[in-house]
């Protein structure tokens, strides 16, 4: 049986409203190729989401963003409330992601308080990890992805995992393919054995293309992707799901 993937745009602080529409209304058009084992979904930064979710009301294109806070409600300026984000029909959220650890100092521990508030809010939590260049060199990379994820997942029936070394994001380099099958078959083992998890899907991210995909999916076992650069492209990210279709 075909497995469910998911592809994930993470459009980060880019796109001006009317680049956005277009680039919807193209993915839109070609909806039609999506086969009905791919879920996409399209995570913009927070002021284009109420426009977005006009965009795709009628269509099977789901909408996440990229941030929520772990609080309801209250004195947090500048943040938004995961109330909000449902309201305009998010599902998802990407937490953790290596740009808002490394930026706005996030931490491991706040970042378990986003995903349990987030997951009891029913969004569902895409979870950024990921190491150095550095890290990987001393072969390191294994404890840090395990302290990763021992001090940011919760206990919870399901969850996303987004692997995403930070020497990968917008280099145009990718690890081998028996490299991202390592972690995933690391996190998974982690997470079913050390936290109970009943369902784990894995993602990789990192200088995802249309040229690299596929031996990605055909050699790593991934259930899914998570595209910045890529995915701000129609004909690109057209492509990458034009691919998974296959798969
Ligand atoms: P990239 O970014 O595809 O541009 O490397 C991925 C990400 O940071 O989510």
């Amino acid at each position: 049986m075909t497995q469910n993937k998911l592809i994930v745009s993470n459009w980060k602080m880019n796109l001006k409203l009317s680049d956005s529409r277009i680039l919807v209304k193209k993915i839109i058009k070609s909806s039609k190729i999506i086969k009905p084992h791919i879920k996409k979904i399209i995570c913009p930064q927070f002021l284009l989401i109420p426009h977005i979710s006009d965009l795709i009301k009628k269509t099977k294109i789901c909408l996440g963003s990229q941030n929520c806070h772990y609080q309801e409600s209250g004195a947090f300026t500048g943040e938004s409330s995961i109330e909000l984000l449902k309201k305009f029909k998010c599902k998802y959220v990407i937490l953790g992601h290596s740009e808002r650890r490394k930026y706005n100092a996030e931490t491991n521990s706040m970042i378990l308080k986003k995903i349990q508030t987030a997951f009891n809010h029913g969004l569902k939590p895409i979870v950024c990890i990921g190491e150095t260049i550095n890290l990987r060199k001393k072969n390191k990379y294994l404890e840090f992805l395990e302290t990763q994820l021992h001090g940011s997942v919760p206990n919870m029936e399901e969850i996303i995992i987004a692997y995403e070394p930070i020497w990968s994001i917008g280099s145009g380099l990718i690890p081998s393919f028996s490299d991202i099958l390592e972690i995933n078959n690391f996190v998974k083992k982690y997470l079913y054995e050390r936290k109970q998890l009943k369902k784990v899907s894995f993602l990789y991210g990192g200088s995802v293309s249309s040229k690299n995909i596929k031996g990605i999916i055909e050699n790593s076992d991934i259930d899914g992707a998570l595209i910045g650069g890529s995915s701000l492209n129609a004909e690109e990210i057209l492509k990458i799901v034009s691919i998974f279709n296959f798969y």
